[in-house]
């Protein structure tokens, strides 16, 4: 018998992209397959079953694909962090540091209010910068961070060690 199809089956490498050197985990393959879409994003809500979560924060840009679709299910708004000069209000930033580069990260000022509950969502950490500085900017806010999810994580990258030490809960489907 066949072993059945898990989310990294779904999930294709890129080498050199964007830069040489880089192994680009690249979950487009992964979107693009119904059965490989659903699975990930049931197995993203899993951990959260029974817990409060007010709203859905996606980091971008494919972190907008899956928070979209995990807020609906969750039937909580969606809130998105985006690179710099993109959303329309008035807006907080945070800078950070990328495996490939810098970068600045928003958010509108209004998006979320004190004391609500947030489940952050992206497609991959690496380094940890970019979910790093959405934390920043999500607390900042006066938001409370239930927990951080991820369909990839790149461990040998540190990210995870670096969002423990924030004291979030973390979780990814693969590594
Ligand atoms: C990728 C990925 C994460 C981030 C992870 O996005 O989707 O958001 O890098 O890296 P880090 O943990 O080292 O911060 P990218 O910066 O390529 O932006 P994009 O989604 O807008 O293409
Ligand atoms: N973002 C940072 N590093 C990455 C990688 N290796 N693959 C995909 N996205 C990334």
């Amino acid at each position: 018998m066949t072993k059945p199809a898990s989310v990294k089956d779904y999930i294709r490498t890129i080498v050199d992209f964007p830069h040489e050197g880089i192994m680009f985990r690249d979950v487009t393959t992964l979107f693009a397959d119904p059965r490989g879409f659903r699975m990930a994003i049931d197995q993203m809500l899993h951990p959260y079953a029974g817990e409060r979560i007010d709203k859905v924060v996606g980091l971008e840009a494919r972190g907008f694909i899956l928070g979209g679709a995990i807020a609906h299910q969750l039937s909580v708004g969606f809130v998105p962090i985006r690179k710099k000069g993109k959303l329309p209000g008035t807006t907080i930033s945070q800078d950070y540091k990328l495996e490939y580069g810098e970068a600045i990260v928003e958010i509108h000022d209004d998006a979320i209010s004190p004391g609500e509950k947030i489940l952050v969502v992206d497609d991959l950490l690496a380094t940890g910068g970019t979910c790093a500085a959405g934390i920043k900017l999500i607390e900042r806010l006066g938001g409370d961070i239930v927990s951080c999810a991820f369909v990839v994580d790149l461990p040998d990258l540190g990210g995870r060690k670096v969002l423990e030490g924030l004291g979030m809960d973390v979780h990814a489907l693969c590594s």
